[in-house]
């Protein structure tokens, strides 16, 4: 694995949830995998779980980590090229990004959308210019329009969840918010559902509508009951609109998912990313129920990132062995 920010940087999603779910049930067993090489973490935005998981995934292969909270702690980066910097930027990507790319293997970054400009959002435009510039292999921490570390552990939770051998019904299910949030989540969600063995019906109410370039293969249904019912697994996430770009159209209905709705599923796992804002997106029962698998969403989210990691230090230790014969080889 080269980059890992989106699921075509996977070439078998499923063989890589498998190989996830035995590092879980042996954690240490590369614990040596990344010896003396070192993994930067810059977050632009704020994070418990990507940023707490991702060290720890790092550490267990034997990596060290170095943390920056780019937005305040260093330099403001100016990110567009051919710029003349006489405002209020101080150094340009493409020399912080070479120097970082000189301290690290292995770079993550955390790079939330503006919700203003849907345009440069969706072209990546930060994510894009670390890639460009830093020279080493990038993890996506959460970029403006995707999450895929999170993606793959709600993947690698249904998958270990799930015993029958019909293909399970999972709903993602819009959630109200009193802010607006990205579509990353739902995005990504519905990109890694739809390369898996799973059933996914997107709910969500008119105006929610998310980029179809995600969302090819689910089926999408407006009546919330409607695609609850007999669902499997329900994840529950709001997002603000797409197409009227980061707006939150006003929802008159109650979609707040609560233990009568809850009924009309077929007892099914309940997900949510974390953070939650406790009986506004989602009920404080359901969170708490037996069938809530909130917490082991995030506690996978330490296999997600040491399978990615993994993967990635794999591959620059095969090209460091393939440099070391051709030097070999050069000297005969
Ligand atoms: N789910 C998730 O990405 O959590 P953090 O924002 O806390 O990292």
């Amino acid at each position: 694995m080269q980059h890992f920010t989106t699921v075509y940087d996977v070439n078998d999603p499923l063989q890589l949830i498998n190989e996830a779910l035995d590092l879980k049930s042996s954690p240490y067993s590369f614990s040596k995998l990344g010896r003396n090489k070192t993994l930067g973490l810059i977050f632009l935005n704020p994070s418990l779980r990507t940023r707490l998981s991702t060290q720890k995934a790092a550490k267990m292969l034997g990596m060290e980590v170095m943390i920056m909270n780019m937005d305040k702690e260093s330099w403001a980066i100016e990110w567009n090229d051919d710029v003349v910097m006489n405002g209020s930027t101080v150094e340009h990507i493409k020399d912080a990004a070479a120097v970082l790319g000189s301290y690290c293997d292995i770079i993550g970054i955390r790079c939330f959308p503006s919700l203003t400009d849907q345009k440069i959002d969706y072209s990546e435009k930060i994510l894009v210019q670390l890639m460009r510039y830093c020279n080493v292999p990038v993890v996506s921490l959460e970029s403006a329009t995707l999450h895929p570390l999170q993606s793959l552990t709600d993947a690698i939770t249904i998958k270990e969840n799930w015993n029958a051998s019909h293909k399970p019904k999972v709903v993602l299910s819009w959630a109200p918010h009193i802010k607006a949030l990205p579509q990353a989540v739902a995005n990504s969600f519905a990109e890694w559902m739809t390369k898996i063995d799973v059933d996914l019906t997107i709910t969500h109410p008119k105006g929610y509508e998310l980029c179809e370039d995600f969302t090819k293969g689910a089926t999408i249904e407006y009546d919330q009951e409607k695609a609850l019912q007999d669902a499997d697994f329900v994840y529950v996430k709001n997002w603000s609109s797409y197409n009227d770009y980061g707006k939150t159209p006003e929802v008159k209905e109650n979609w707040m998912l609560d233990l009568e709705k809850y009924k009309l599923t077929n007892k099914a796992g309940i997900m949510h990313c974390l953070p939650v804002r406790r009986d506004v997106e989602l009920s404080s029962k359901l969170i708490d129920h037996t069938n809530s698998l909130v917490q082991k969403q995030a506690t996978n989210r330490v296999f997600a990132a040491q399978v990615v990691l993994k993967n990635m230090l794999t591959t620059l230790n095969a090209k460091a062995d393939t440099k070391v014969e051709h030097l070999e080889t050069e000297n005969v």
